[in-house]
């Protein structure tokens, strides 16, 4: 059988930060609290005025070429996943192709490029067409280039305004990859909802309370069609358990209920039990509001068990540590949890070689998948490459005034001129409109 996976891995983080509980908090005049301890946030990114999917998704795509030795030459196919699309035509990939173009002598004429739309969960999906073009024999010993981008930004006033981000993941599939094989098997969950959706418009249309409810049923879904193709799954077999993160407390929320299903009928159940009492199961109970009722006390006192807090710290918590200093990229978010959990691994001088992390991809509107995926031999080397740290480190902090300049400087009904706050370097910026509406962007040494 075909081993295809991820060979090299990416990202960009937007030029600018906020600061949630120092700088935005105060200006709602909200407890910073809220978002240390109710959301997990620390900060968000956001693009600075030259920056937009486009760079973002060619900014990440050079460093992962560069870093890894790769020319157009290498790659037959070029995906975006983005939910920030601003032509209904001309796909993303073309735009970036475009860049990536003008820094390498060779071209992408004969790459397939597209562009994949389901909210967040497209560039799993992404990843799954690329896995299927590549096992299927097409790629002529080529490798797909998956890239999500996103300017993750929610209307000033909106509560989703909490949760927004901007960044790009640009991830290389092959075959006998470096870094993770994906699984043949995959489960999922999917359902008509319209908890978040964007109409024809920039800035999405979002039932926030809801949307979590319909998060956690999805993914529930998705792990239970996971587990009736590979059988049961133990809690301790999943090295890391990267989930798409809009933000960290939503994880917190979910991974609990995924530990809960994961347990049943296990020795932890067993060992346990003393402490939780048995797990509250439907065919017992003649009333489904008591039913539901018992297993909301289990859930909690199953979070707050020894057992449940050490699994969480281990597995979880690890792939959160990018995803609270950025907020959500929507399409890159579980992806930015993936390269979190392998930057965990690396600063630990973890041996994780062979062994597996179950991923859990969600979009609104709404579809959950859960594969697993196997550490390849390689994953350290390609990981060192890695400057995440310093990418975060050396963003612009803004004042609230500054971020709301920015925000309506993003905004497409808004016309505004503002001056950046970083300057360019090394990068892809956007440098002005063409004669047809379209985007131009050069490269600044
Ligand atoms: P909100 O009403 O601003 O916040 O909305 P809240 O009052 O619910 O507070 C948030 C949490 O902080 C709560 O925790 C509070 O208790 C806690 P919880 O009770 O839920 O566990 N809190 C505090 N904790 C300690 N000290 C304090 C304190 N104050 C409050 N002082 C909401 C939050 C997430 C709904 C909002 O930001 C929103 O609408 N976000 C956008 C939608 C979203 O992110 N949904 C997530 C699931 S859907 C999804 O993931 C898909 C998505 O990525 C899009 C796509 O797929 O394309 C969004």
């Amino acid at each position: 059988m075909t081993n295809v996976g991820i060979d090299a891995i990416d990202l960009w983080v937007g030029n600018l930060r906020l600061d949630l509980p120092g700088t935005f908090a105060p200006e709602k005049g909200e407890d910073p609290n809220k978002y240390k301890k109710g959301l997990g946030l620390y900060a968000s990114s956001f693009p600075d005025s030259y920056e937009d999917i486009v760079t973002m998704g060619a900014n990440a795509s050079y460093r992962l070429m560069e870093r890894n030795e790769l020319t157009p030459e290498d790659i037959g196919r070029i995906d975006v996943a983005t939910e920030s699309a601003f032509d209904k035509s001309k796909p993303v990939s073309t735009y970036i192709a475009g860049c990536l173009e003008k820094v390498y002598e060779e071209d992408f004429r004969h790459a397939n490029k597209g562009e994949r739309k389901f909210a967040c969960i497209s560039g799993t999906q992404s990843l799954n067409d690329a896995y299927n073009w590549i096992a299927s024999g097409r790629n002529r010993g080529k490798g797909a280039l998956v890239i999500a981008t996103d300017t993750a930004l929610y209307e000033r006033g909106d509560a989703g305004e909490a949760t927004q981000g901007a960044g790009a993941v640009a991830m290389y599939i092959t075959e006998d990859p470096s870094i993770v094989s994906f699984s043949k098997e995959q489960g999922i969950g999917s359902a008509d909802e319209t908890d978040f959706l964007k109409p024809n418009q920039q800035f999405p249309s979002v039932d926030g309370h809801r949307s979590m409810q319909v998060y956690l049923a999805r993914m529930r879904e998705a792990l239970e069609d996971y587990k009736s193709v590979t059988g049961d799954i133990h809690p301790d077999d999943i090295t890391y358990g990267p989930f798409h993160t809009p933000f960290p407390g939503m994880v917190k929320k979910a991974a609990v209920l995924a530990y809960r299903n994961v347990i049943r009928g296990t020795e932890v159940a067993d060992e346990i039990e003393d402490e939780v009492g048995r797990q509250p199961e439907p065919e017992d109970y003649d009333d489904e509001e008591e039913y539901l009722e018992e297993l909301r006390e289990f859930t909690d006192t199953l979070r707050n068990t020894d057992r449940y807090l050490d699994w969480y710290a281990k597995r979880i918590e690890p792939t959160l540590q990018i995803s609270e200093q950025v907020g959500n990229w929507y399409t890159g978010s579980v992806h930015v949890a993936r390269i979190s959990a392998l930057l965990h691994a690396f600063e630990h001088d973890r041996s994780i070689v062979d062994e597996q992390m179950i991923v859990a991809s969600y979009g609104s509107g709404a579809q959950a998948e859960i594969h697993a995926e196997t550490f390849q031999s390689g994953w350290k080397q390609k990981i060192a490459k890695l400057d995440v740290e310093e990418q975060l480190a050396s963003r612009y902090d803004l004042t609230f005034a500054e971020y709301e300049q920015v925000h309506d400087n993003h905004n497409l009904d808004i016309e505004t001129d503002v001056e950046p706050l970083t300057t360019p370097e090394d990068q892809f910026a956007f440098d002005g409109w063409g004669a047809m509406g379209e985007r131009k962007y050069r490269f600044v040494d």
